[in-house]
C-alpha cells in the first residue's frame, strides 16, 4: 500500500477544528517510500474513531508507552530498542516521519513498535482509560504566538484526556526547549489534581530520553531543555 503525505486538514476528524500540528508536506526518500510500502500493513494503524485494542495491535499484553508527535522516529526507535519488555505506540501526522520510523524499526528488527498516522488526540480518545504505562510528549510544536497558544498540545483539556489513559502511577513525560512553554506546561500539569510532580519542578535530564535533532539545535542555540515528569495519582 502506498500512502501519500496527507493534507492535515484531511486527517480523519471527530469534529475538533483546532489542530496542534502545522500543515506541512514533505518529500520521501526512496528508502522511506519502500519502508512504507513494505511495512505499513504490519506495523501501521490509521487513526479513526474506532476503539483501539492494544493487545491485538502488539500481539501480546505488555505495558504500552505512547509517543506523541514522534517526528522522524529516532527517539521512539532508540527507546523501544532499549526497552524490549514494553510496547511503543508512536503517533504522527507527517508521513515522511512515519516512513522513517518504519525504516528504523525494520533495520533494528523491533517487534515492540507500532506507528499510528493521524491526530494523537483522536487516537487517545479511542484508547481505554488506564491503558498506558507512559505518555511521552517530546519537543511538541511550541506555537509561540499568544494567538496560537490554543493549538498547544499541553493545555488543561488535553492533559486531562492524556492523564485519563494512564494507569495509576503511569508517567506523563514532556520535554521542551521553549522556556515560556516549559513554564506554561509546568503550571498546567501542576494544576491537574490527578497528577503528581515526581521531581517537584523541572526534572534532571533522564538518560533514557535520546538526544534528537531538536535537542541538538537547542543546545547549539543556547536554549536549555526542560523535562517535566508527572505521575497519575495512585488511588
Ligand atoms: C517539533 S516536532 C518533534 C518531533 C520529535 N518528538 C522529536 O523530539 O524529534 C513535533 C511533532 O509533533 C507532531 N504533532 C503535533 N501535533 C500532533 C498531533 N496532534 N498528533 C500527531 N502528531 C502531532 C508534528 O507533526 C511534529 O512532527
Amino acid at each position: 500500500m502506498t500512502i501519500t503525505d496527507p493534507d492535515p486538514a484531511a486527517v480523519p476528524s471527530t469534529g475538533r477544528t483546532i489542530r496542534t500540528f502545522h500543515p506541512r508536506r514533505g518529500r520521501m526518500s526512496g528508502r522511506q517510500t519502500d519502508a512504507l510500502d513494505r511495512l505499513w500493513s504490519s506495523y501501521g494503524l490509521d487513526v479513526s474513531d474506532e476503539p483501539v485494542d492494544l493487545a491485538a495491535l502488539f500481539g501480546r499484553r505488555a505495558p504500552v508507552v505512547l509517543e506523541i508527535g514522534s517526528g522522524m522516529g529516532d527517539s521512539t526507535a532508540a527507546m523501544a530498542a532499549a526497552d524490549p519488555d514494553r510496547d511503543y505506540l508512536a503517533v504522527e501526522v507527517h508521513t515522511p516521519g512515519i516512513a522513517n520510523l518504519l525504516d528504523l524499526v525494520d533495520r533494528a528488527d523491533l517487534g515492540n513498535v507500532r506507528v499510528a498516522r493521524g491526530d494523537a488526540l483522536e487516537l487517545v480518545s479511542g484508547l481505554p482509560e488506564g491503558s498506558l504505562a507512559a505518555v511521552h510528549v517530546f519537543f511538541p510544536d511550541p506555537w509561540p504566538k499568544a494567538r496560537h497558544h490554543k493549538r498547544r498540545i499541553i493545555q488543561p483539556s488535553h492533559v486531562a484526556l492524556l492523564r485519563s489513559r494512564l494507569t495509576p502511577g503511569g508517567v506523563l513525560h514532556c520535554a521542551t526547549d521553549w522556556a515560556e512553554y516549559a513554564e506554561a506546561m509546568r503550571e498546567t500539569l501542576d494544576a491537574d489534581p490527578e497528577l503528581v510532580d515526581v521531581y517537584g519542578g523541572f526534572a534532571p535530564r533522564p538518560a533514557h530520553r535520546p538526544v534528537t535533532k531538536f535537542e541538538r539545535r537547542a543546545i547549539t542555540a543556547g536554549r536549555p531543555v526542560a523535562d517535566l515528569i508527572f505521575r497519575r495519582r495512585q488511588r
